[in-house]
């Protein structure tokens, strides 16, 4: 199990937005969660990721506590852990928020050279295979906005492929893109599944989800429902 959700509850004031959902995403599955505008399907993804804080529950990630609940408090891990701990799931948003000032290789190298204790060779040298890996060779010197929608979207999905992610996940991943580069998204998401990430993918595209999903997850008042596909 790569990632583990129990028990987790999140509103802002009185607005309750889910409630007690437990869930688990496995290696190289393909998660979709679906639900009508509001349900809480980003509020749920900005928790797996650490830039929302759930008021109650645990998210475990290989095996190792994000955050738990003490005492009806939320406690995130320790600090000396909590970097490395974040930095196994990644989000690719649903605008892609891309540095608009820097090249795509630059978008793709600053993370992991402020993170990673690996060498500037090295890290360049995963840019250089990711960005050949989902069809952006010769885009290395670019500036997001000479991209077309779907470029600027593989660049984002690499970005979050330099950190190594155990899980990825996708707000909307193809709400921007018309059905040959939807194509495409597909194919890149099966195949960094089939390399083991494990996958979970926020979408209204119902098409999309039958096609591509292990499971669907359906939030509706604060619950969730999961089908085996
Ligand atoms: N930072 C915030 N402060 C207060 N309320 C928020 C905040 N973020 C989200 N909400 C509320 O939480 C609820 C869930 O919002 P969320 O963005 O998670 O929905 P969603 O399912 O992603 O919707 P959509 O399909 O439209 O993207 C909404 O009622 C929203 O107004
Ligand atoms: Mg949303």
């Amino acid at each position: 199990m790569v990632l583990s959700v129990e028990n987790l509850s999140k509103s802002f004031g009185e607005n309750r937005v889910f409630h007690d959902i437990s869930f688990s995403v496995n290696k190289g599955e393909i998660v979709c969660i679906r639900g009508k505008s509001g349900e809480g399907k980003t509020t749920l993804l900005r928790c797996l990721t650490s830039l929302e804080t759930p008021d109650r529950g645990s998210i475990k990630i290989n095996n190792v506590y994000l955050c738990r609940e003490e005492n009806k408090i939320i406690k995130y891990a320790q600090k000396s852990e909590l970097q490395a701990i974040r930095q196994e799931i990644g989000l690719v948003f649903q605008s892609f928020n891309l540095f608009p000032h820097m090249s795509v290789m630059e978008n793709l190298m600053e993370a992991p050279l402020f993170l990673k204790n690996d060498s500037y060779d090295n890290i360049k040298k995963r840019a250089e295979e990711l960005l050949k890996g989902l069809e952006l060779e010769g885009k290395e010197n670019s500036y997001p906005f000479q991209l077309s929608g779907g470029q600027q979207q593989r660049v984002a999905i690499a970005r979050a492929c330099m950190l190594n992610p155990s899980v990825l996940c996708f707000d909307e991943p193809t709400s921007a893109l018309d059905e040959e580069t939807r194509g495409q998204i597909s194919k890149i998401i099966r195949y960094l599944a089939s390399e083991g990430i494990a996958i979970i993918i926020v979408t209204h595209d119902n098409a999309f989800a039958d096609e591509i999903a292990h499971r669907i997850i359906t939030m509706k008042d604060g619950k969730i429902t999961i089908e085996e596909q």
